[in-house]
């Protein structure tokens, strides 16, 4: 895997990012003094046991969500101290997101729910950039169809598709192959590779999939909101020891 030469700085740094919910009995920690770099160019998957603070990550970082402490950079902007306006850019020009249950507009074709975030905005794609975009999705033939006529991995690859469409700075996938099954799911998570491989796209995307993970340059594993491992380069069984190893070192359930 190539990696980001060590003068381009990350995508996004998270510095001691610490979010709870609830209070007294019911406190949980949802994030736990989070500390994690996000290299350009490189595909990260995010992995660890249900509860453990991925999606709470993911939307902290994306700027769906405000944490209780600490930063998130995306580029060199603190978005912690954004105000409306500058998030609202920060969304609709550095950030991607792609969610497990695609969310395409039902009315709107494959190509129309492609360039929505835009059009909102009031913008017209690069014509390169889209042409670039809608090649590597493999959709040409499908862009007058709308999700219903669509097959699972299909919505999602015009999920993905609307997520580049912008050149965002970073895409986040929050369990984008959770509904698909393999087949689909290997659709989605060859679309991803090669748009960090052929673009140099910027992706972290959670999963339970150690053969999700395979195709990631890097996986961060989350416990009780901690980074608890890391890997580089991971294979399938590689992922398959931590996550054994962290079942084991789980404590007991208390209920
Ligand atoms: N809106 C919420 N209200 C209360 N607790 C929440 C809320 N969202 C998440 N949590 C809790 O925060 C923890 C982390 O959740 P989440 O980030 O969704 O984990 P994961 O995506 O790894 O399954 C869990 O204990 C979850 O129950
Ligand atoms: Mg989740």
């Amino acid at each position: 895997m190539t990696e980001a030469p060590p003068s381009s700085p990350p995508a996004a740094r998270v510095r001691n990012l610490t979010k709870t919910y609830g209070t007294g009995q019911a406190l949980v920690r949802a994030l736990d003094d989070v500390t994690l770099d996000l290299a350009a160019g490189e595909f990260t998957a995010v992995m660890g046991p249900s509860g453990s603070g991925k999606s709470t990550l993911m939307h902290c970082c994306a700027a769906l969500d405000t944490a209780d402490a600490g930063q998130v950079f995306i580029g060199d902007q603190d978005i912690t101290r954004l105000k409306d306006k500058a998030l609202t850019r920060l969304r609709r020009d550095e950030i991607g997101f792609v969610f497990q249950s695609y969310n395409l507009v039902p009315t709107l074709t494959a190509e129309e729910n492609i360039k929505l975030p835009m059009a909102i905005a009031g913008r017209h794609p690069d014509h390169a950039w889209y042409d670039a975009v809608v090649d590597t999705v493999g959709l040409a033939d499908r862009l007058s169809h709308k999700p219903s006529e669509l097959s699972g991995g299909q919505q999602q690859r015009v999920a993905v598709a609307r997520a580049l469409a912008s050149r965002p700075r970073i895409v986040f996938a929050d369990e984008p192959t959770g509904n698909l099954d393999s087949r689909s799911g290997a659709e989605v998570l060859e679309l991803l590779r090669r748009s960090v491989v052929d673009h140099g796209q910027t992706i972290v995307m959670v999963t339970h999939d150690p053969v999700a993970a395979a195709y990631t340059d890097r996986v961060v594993f989350l416990a009780d909101g901690r980074v608890v491992d890391e890997l580089r380069s991971p294979t399938r069984e590689q992922v398959l020891d931590v996550m054994n190893r962290m079942a084991e070192q789980a404590p007991e359930p208390t209920a």
